[in-house]
């Protein structure tokens, strides 16, 4: 057999010489169509991925980190300290405003909370804490009830406006003849009345009254079904479900618009067990407006608008049948809203981006 070694220094034979070019070639094409497309070098250690790839990665890093944001902001607690409405995260144990937003639009921290459960707010400047301050610019209207500035913001029309496809299709079935009666127990200025009446809906009931003083004795007004924005200081938000849920309450529908939290309470999960309400989530949040002459003028414009938590409705159809009728049906004419059967639909809405923060 031929030695077909070459000696070094000494030339390739022509056909060989040919194949080693083709080669060659061969080589450095393959190298071009590996390369990144985005030109960027490869880095030891780092595989060469195709752009599908990079655009799933990318896409599941997004869904990844709209959980975690979603989950911080799910997890953060409403609470009321030192007359200011804060969201506690309990587990890096930051505290944010309910009301204020940072520059960039994230949450603005305020405060800290301890191990032992004890909430401290940052002082201002001036070594008082701000609301403190404020609250003492604010006029405070009478009312037969205890109240808290914070809880002072009414109800937008358009909040209003999500719900009429409900209001008016139970107004069409409900056995008695008579127009459709309105109940809304927590009373700010009056707004909501005159918020329906607008749209058409004149039997409104919602006085300057404690509520609390009213429910079950034999002043309870006469309603077909309760639509209420509550107040989120104390413990008026687990009373209100108390109440909706209780045997007395009946089967009658109720329609809250409240924290987004609020789903996330154990006094929520346990009281709504055996029905099965659901959400309607607005695309834009709601801003709740305090009455005009509630407050004085400030130096910030913070509290002249304010939606210091994310709301939506917790819609209950006062049956089963007629839950289930809104919610397929009925839903289909909402608009400016997103409906979520279950608690993990409300995730999906939230993967999706579709819920404000
Ligand atoms: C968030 S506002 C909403 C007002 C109105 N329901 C609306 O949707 O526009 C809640 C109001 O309930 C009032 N409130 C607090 N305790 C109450 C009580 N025991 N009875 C009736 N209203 C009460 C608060 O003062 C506050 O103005």
């Amino acid at each position: 057999m031929k030695d077909e070694k070459l000696k070094y220094g000494e030339k390739e034979p022509a056909g060989e010489e040919e194949r080693a070019k083709k080669r060659k070639q061969k080589k450095s094409k393959r190298k071009r169509h590996s390369s990144p497309s985005n030109n960027e070098d490869l880095v030891v250690g780092e595989t060469d991925v195709s752009p599908r790839k990079k655009k799933k990665a990318k896409k599941s890093r997004d869904v990844a980190d709209k959980d975690q944001e979603s989950n911080v902001e799910e997890s953060l607690e409403g609470s009321l300290v030192d007359g200011e409405i804060v969201l506690i995260d309990r587990k890096s144990g930051k505290v944010y405003s309910g009301l204020e937003r940072g520059e960039n639009g994230g949450r603005k921290e305020i405060g800290k909370a301890s191990e032992s459960g004890s909430i401290d707010l940052y002082k201002s400047e001036k070594g008082t804490v701000k609301n403190t301050e404020e609250n003492a610019e604010i006029e405070k209207p009478e009312f037969p009830f205890e109240t808290d500035a914070d809880d002072h913001c009414e109800s937008p029309l358009q909040a209003y406006k999500d719900i009429v496809p409900f209001l008016k299709d139970f107004n069409e079935r409900k056995a008695s003849t008579g127009e459709l009666c309105i109940y809304d127990p927590y009373f700010c200025n009056g707004a909501v009345i005159e918020n329906f009446n607008s749209l058409g809906f004149s039997k409104v009931y919602n006085r300057k009254e404690d509520c609390y003083k009213v429910w079950g004795t034999s002043s309870y007004p006469s309603h077909d079904l309760l639509v209420t924005n509550p107040p989120y200081s104390g413990d008026h938000i687990e009373k209100l479900i108390d109440h909706v849920t209780s045997k007395s309450f009946g089967n009658r529908p109720f329609l809250l618009l409240m924290p987004q939290w609020v789903h996330k309470k154990d006094y929520y999960i346990s009281k709504t067990k055996g029905i099965r309400p659901f959400f309607v989530v607005p695309r834009k949040r709601y801003i709740y407006l305090p009455p005009p002459s509630f407050r004085k003028s400030k130096k910030s414009d913070v509290h002249k608008k304010s939606s210091p938590f994310v709301s939506m409705w917790f819609v209950w159809g006062g049956t089963t049948q007629q839950n289930e009728r809104w919610l397929s049906a009925i839903s289909k004419r909402i608009t400016d809203c997103d409906i979520a059967r279950s608690k993990s639909a409300l995730r999906d809405l939230r993967r999706k981006g579709n819920m404000k923060k």
